[in-house]
């Protein structure tokens, strides 16, 4: 994340805290983490809640939580879900998780990002969703953050800052987030734009 979309970030984390959580999905060394629990003194600090598979490299959870500790904070405050986000979505919405603040930087291809926006669902009134990698370079985000956007009018782009897209939910929405269609559309691009992906891989190698 460049430093103009971590402050942009910190801005809205320090101030969304309202009795919720604050989940982070994709979390790699833990960097934005940390910034993020930061953000807040031990006493006021609000729940944090990981949901990363920590396979991105070798012991990643054992770095983000030495990453934690180098910088005084406990990483038995960070609630880990060592998990893809589509199977951690639904025991979060059976114990009816509310969250006050996320981010969203998981896997950038438009079938992660779609079930990762699913997440949206459990964001309460009056919270916010930064969406990471919303650009041309990562389609997947942004095809998938339009089409949300254009179906929930209870959602409102709040700023873009870089590739940070910030959302406010301004209710509660009246049926699912994201919906059985909605995967079907990102599973039936995937092929397209993984060929585009290629494509401009071989063209930039012949250049
Ligand atoms: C771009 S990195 C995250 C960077 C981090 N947010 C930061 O600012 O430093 C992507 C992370 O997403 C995780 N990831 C990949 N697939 C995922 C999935 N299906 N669900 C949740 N996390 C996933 C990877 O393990 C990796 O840690």
């Amino acid at each position: 994340m460049s430093p103009e979309e971590l402050a942009g970030l910190l801005d809205m984390a320090r101030t969304c805290s309202n009795g919720g959580d604050y989940l982070e999905v994709g979390t790699a060394a833990g960097g934005t983490l940390r910034e993020m629990m930061k953000c807040f003194d031990d006493a006021s600090r609000p729940r944090f809640v990981v949901v990363d598979p920590m396979n991105y490299f070798a012991d990643q959870l054992e770095i983000v939580r030495k990453n934690l500790r180098s910088h005084d904070l406990d990483p038995a405050q960070v609630d880990f879900r060592v998990a893809t986000s589509v199977s951690a979505f639904t025991p979060a919405e059976d114990a009816r998780e509310a969250y006050d603040f996320m981010l969203i930087d998981g896997a950038h291809k438009i079938r992660y990002v779609t079930q990762d926006l699913r997440w949206l669902r459990l964001l309460k009134p009056g919270g916010v969703a930064c969406i990471h990698d919303y650009n041309d370079r990562h389609e997947g985000v942004k095809l998938s953050v339009d089409r949300f956007l254009r179906k929930h009018p209870n959602y409102r782009r709040e700023q873009l800052v870089g590739s940070l897209m910030i959302l406010r939910k301004s209710g509660s929405s009246p049926s699912k987030e994201i919906t059985f269609a909605d995967r079907l559309w990102a599973s039936a691009l995937t092929p397209f734009l993984q060929l585009k992906i290629n494509l401009r891989k071989r063209l930039a190698r012949r250049a």
